[in-house]
């Protein structure tokens, strides 16, 4: 049996401008994210930086727009004055976090180097589990002030005459948590939030964005409590709340993992709904944004051996995920989601960029190839480019265990107001051919003008556990979907079962 689905798109319901930095990352000082990752000096593609070329050429068709640093639960045993200055002088330190041993050999400055090549904008993290607001004061100044005092030229003097201005910190990381050195109550890290973003701002008072750590995870058991009470401490100081989420699988039911993405909307509804009720209790029209800042598939690579080897080794082989078929199809159907949100979602971070977690993998001293979920995003971050607009979608729908009944089609639909391109991605989460029918009359309203389809393509295979590996690194790749046309003003195609697919429509003149 096929399945059917339509959509109605029109130019004037927009629900938002689409943040680009929704297309961000994560690099953390975690496994061979950072060491054999996008720094190896020696392999035969690193520059005079010691960073990988091949990497850095992956990061960039990726199209990452912001990369989180330096952690993640690593952030909050850090000391930033470790990983700046001559090399030879760095400590070499035990992290607590993921049992390893940090060098130190790559540090701030080395980041924002690797940050201008990936043409990429940096999030910064302050420590505020073992340390706090002195600490996150002196580190800004070293970071955006000037010149003429004292941590400002301790950077000229490490060779950085011009500050890096960075514009976007998260105060703290998973502070909630049990596993996070020196995590804290609601209570004790809202106040420590709110004071280390008011000392931050008068450091420097040209704008930062500031977020505030949300719960771990929707499974915290003080989820949302948590929220407002850390909310209503610092409402005021910051801009951002962040969540984080990590889609599992147990393997068995491929439709209860595809449900996972519809708990990624309840989930941002709710923390959207707390941050409201924060603001109506001030009668206040300010409005905090969420800030997505670590979100991916992750359940293979999570046994105790995966997450901590013995010895305290240095860039061990951690959260090494392999990523298979499947797994691109929820990271497709989160991004869906995400971008669905852009009215409050405005910032997010794939977890994490390269071997730990990441879209990209690399073999230390080896070659760097591409995951299956490098494809979903990367056609997100190019196709995601103008307004998101309010789509109508009749589908059907699949029955869930957890999550209940959920429709097989998602979709999202960006249109650049500048250009009249529209981007459209479409997830068939039936287990058969669907016969998609788009009405695009609205995309171009009375221009005089039509659309036409410049790419279509779809992300299928039959084998759901299929991965991209060193030796088969091209076993999923996307491929064009033959079967799209536009009729007058309806856009259709056949959508494979099981597949992700995307859509870009250009705007010319109506023959
Ligand atoms: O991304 C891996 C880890 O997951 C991060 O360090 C932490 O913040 C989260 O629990």
């Amino acid at each position: 049996m096929s399945l059917k689905a339509t959509i109605t798109a029109s130019r004037d319901f927009v629900i938002a401008p689409l943040d680009r930095r929704i297309f961000g990352t994560f690099v953390e000082h975690l496994g061979r994210c950072v060491y054999g990752g996008i720094y190896e000096p020696g392999h035969k593609t690193a520059d005079e930086n010691g960073f990988r070329q091949d990497v850095l050429d992956l990061t960039k068709e990726l199209g990452v727009t912001i990369v989180r640093y330096p952690g993640g639960n690593f952030l909050s045993g850090y000391n930033w004055e470790d990983g700046v200055g001559p090399k030879d002088q760095r400590p070499v330190r035990l992290d607590l976090a993921w049992a390893s041993t940090e060098t130190n050999a790559f540090g701030t400055n080395e980041f924002m180097v690797w940050a201008k090549k990936a043409e990429v904008e940096p999030m910064f993290a302050v420590n505020l589990g073992t340390r706090g607001p002195d600490e996150a004061r002196h580190f800004l100044e070293y970071c955006n002030h000037p010149g003429g005092t004292h941590y400002s030229d301790l950077r000229k003097s490490h060779g950085f005459p011009e500050p890096h201005n960075i514009k976007f910190w998260c105060l703290g990381n998973e502070m909630d948590g049990p596993w996070q050195i020196c995590a804290k109550t609601a209570q004790e890290y809202g106040r420590i939030a709110q004071e280390t973003a008011k000392v931050m701002r008068w450091v420097d008072d040209s704008g930062l964005e500031l977020a505030a750590c949300g719960s771990s995870q929707r499974a915290m058991p003080t989820y949302a409590a948590w929220e407002y009470e850390v909310l209503d401490t610092c409402f005021d100081q910051v801009d951002f709340i962040s969540l984080h989420a990590y889609f599992r699988n147990d393997g068995s039911d491929i439709n209860e993992f595809l449900g996972e993405v519809d708990n990624l909307d309840v989930y941002i509804k709710e923390i959207v709904a707390v941050a409201d009720a924060v603001a109506a209790k001030r009668r206040s029209k300010k409005r905090i944004m969420l800030s997505f800042d670590e979100w991916n598939v992750w359940y293979k690579a999570h046994r105790p051996e995966d997450l901590k080897k013995p010895g305290w080794p240095e860039a061990p082989p951690l959260l090494e995920e392999i990523y298979n078929f499947e797994d691109a199809l929820v990271v497709g159907g989160a991004l869906i989601v995400l971008m669905n949100n852009a009215d409050r979602v405005k910032t997010a971070c794939l977890a994490q960029l390269v071997n730990v977690i990441g879209p990209i993998m690399t073999q230390t001293g080896g070659d760097a190839w591409r995951q299956t979920i490098f494809y979903p995003f990367a056609d997100a971050s190019r196709l995601g480019h103008g307004e998101v607009l309010r789509l109508k979608i009749d589908t059907t729908t699949f029955a869930t265990k957890a999550h209940g009944e959920v429709p097989h089609l998602l979709a999202t639909a960006i249109r650049d107001p500048e250009t009249g391109a529209v981007g459209l991605m479409v997830l068939n989460r039936g287990q058969a051919d669907m016969a998609l029918d788009l009405d695009i009359g609205g995309l171009v309203g009375d221009s005089g003008e039509s659309l036409t389809i410049a790419s279509a393509s779809e992300l299928h295979d039959r084998d759901l556990k299929k991965a991209n590996t060193q030796a088969e690194p091209n076993a999923i790749v996307p491929a064009t979907n033959v079967t799209a046309k536009i009729n007058g003003s309806r856009l259709t195609a056949t959508l494979k079962p099981l597949s992700w697919n995307t859509f870009s429509l250009t705007l010319g003149n109506r023959r």
